[in-house]
């Protein structure tokens, strides 16, 4: 695998994402999505979709809005709850996470400490600040997570109003809307896929975490009682969405929550851990939820959450399996994965079709073919993302479409105006096949799904 500098590069270099608001020095840890990023961005979504939503016998999809009443976060227990330890070193300025302090230099686990018991550790065992060394820190104060903002024009206390930090309260607010108008029955899940904020302490690692990224979230609402059978199952209907996708099995794992690490909501918690160039860590979280959320809705909202089983005539409050996954997250581990290095071709990125930016690339070899190639492109970008490329050699043609990873490239070359036909080169084979002009469509029917 390629180290996480020239993974960064690599991407900055194809327009696959750059530095956000650039002309500006921009801003810290930032990315904007350029021509490639989008197309792999939009593809992970498109096939995080048809498996969990289209293919799926129990779910369907919502796009609830970004800002919420903020009682919402109140309800859920983001509005007190959702904050880090921070403290500052007061000879460097630094700033850090308590919490993280105590662990990388003990073999303490301070989760559940309050502050007060985490300050007083620190001090007893002369913790020094991991920039400059001094052990002479500030108070630890809880540093919100939450961006805040303000609604309308008048700023004041009362029109506070929170960028969300999941998407997950957009479905659950929702349940009830989503039974009574699909008229489903238990199981049902809710799937969703949006922009969520945090301000996060320590973002970087690339687009690994940001402040602003995406989450492809389901909640999967089903009986108490059923709930760890449920949440087998979609531990293994996720991987085996990573797996179909192309990731190398050996860079993936589970890993349990222990006890101390579970968030507020959480009965049990698994990750799927993809090893990043920078280390193993969390892809995609798969929490029992139990039945937490909808019943601090029930009681904050005074709206009843229960669901009333019109076969048994039972009435209970779901319990709730989710697994989140951070797009932005997941689509640095397809490109980590996919992308080679090849003694003669130079890097190529090996990336599963239905991913790929570009799934084909039309070239014509000689001018006076460019006005035929164009009318092929035209057909076929009808169905397909499609790269137009009449200029130079056919060697740096390939080589540029390789390390992009297009799949196939149609060549109209010198024998096409006396036989109809194309070549067509496969990128992980390098095999060349001629195909009539007129059975291109065909031909391509069966490499992509989507
Ligand atoms: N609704 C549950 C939830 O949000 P989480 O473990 O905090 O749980 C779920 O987040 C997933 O969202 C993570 O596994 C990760 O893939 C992604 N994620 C979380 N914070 C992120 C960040 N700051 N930047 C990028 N992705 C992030």
């Amino acid at each position: 695998m390629k180290k996480m500098d020239e993974i960064v590069n690599y991407c900055k270099e194809n327009g696959f994402m750059y530095p956000g608001s650039q002309i500006y020095g921009g801003l810290a840890n930032a990315w904007d999505y350029g021509p490639l990023g989008i197309e792999l961005k939009r593809n992970i979504q498109n096939i995080w979709w048809q498996k969990f939503v289209q293919e799926s016998p129990y779910n369907v999809g919502l796009d609830a809005a970004i800002l919420m009443n903020p009682q919402v976060w109140v309800a859920s227990g983001h509005v007190g709850g959702f904050s880090d330890p921070l403290m500052d070193c007061k000879e460097c300025k630094n700033r850090f996470r308590a919490d993280h302090l105590i662990e990388d230099n003990s073999n303490e686990n301070p989760a559940g400490w309050s502050n007060e018991k985490m300050e007083q550790y620190i001090k007893d065992n002369n913790l020094k600040c991991p920039n400059c060394g001094a052990s002479n820190f500030s108070e630890i104060k809880e540093f919100e997570l939450m961006f805040k903002t303000q609604q309308g024009v008048i700023s004041n206390e009362g029109s506070d109003i929170y960028l969300r930090p999941e998407t997950a309260q957009g479905i659950f607010v929702n349940f009830k809307n989503v039974v009574r108008t699909t008229r489903r029955k238990l199981p049902l899940g809710i799937a969703q896929v949006g922009k969520a904020f945090r301000n996060e302490i320590t973002p970087g690692n690339f687009i690994f975490r940001t402040r602003e990224f995406e989450q492809m979230e389901l909640e999967f609402f089903c009986k108490p009682g059923t709930d760890m059978e449920w949440f087998e199952y979609w531990k293994k209907y996720c991987m085996d969405w990573l797996l179909k996708y192309g990731l190398t099995a050996d860079n993936l794992v589970y890993r349990d929550h222990e006890a101390s690490e579970l968030s507020h909501y959480s009965a049990g918690t698994v990750d799927i851990e993809y090893q990043f160039p920078f280390g193993q860590s969390e892809l995609w979280g798969i929490a029992n939820r139990t039945d937490y959320d909808l019943k601090a809705h029930q009681v904050a909202s005074k709206e009843s959450m229960e669901y009333h089983d019109p076969l048994t005539n039972e009435k209970y409050i779901p319990y709730v399996i989710e697994p989140s996954l951070g797009l932005n997250r997941v689509l640095l581990a397809f490109i980590c994965d996919a992308l080679v290095h090849d003694e003669e071709r130079g890097d190529i990125l090996k990336i599963h079709p239905d991913l790929a930016p570009y799934k084909i690339c039309v070239m014509p070899l000689q001018k006076q073919q460019n006005e035929q190639a164009f009318t092929i492109y035209q057909a076929l970008a009808k169905k397909y993302m499609v790269e137009f490329e009449a200029s130079g050699n056919i060697g740096k043609r390939y080589k540029r479409q390789d390390l992009i990873g297009t799949p196939y490239c149609v060549t109209i070359d010198f024998d096409t105006e006396n036989d109809d036909c194309v070549t067509i080169r496969d990128r992980d084979t390098t095999e060349q096949v001629r195909v009539k002009i007129a059975e291109l469509e065909n031909y391509f029917l069966d490499k992509f799904n989507l």
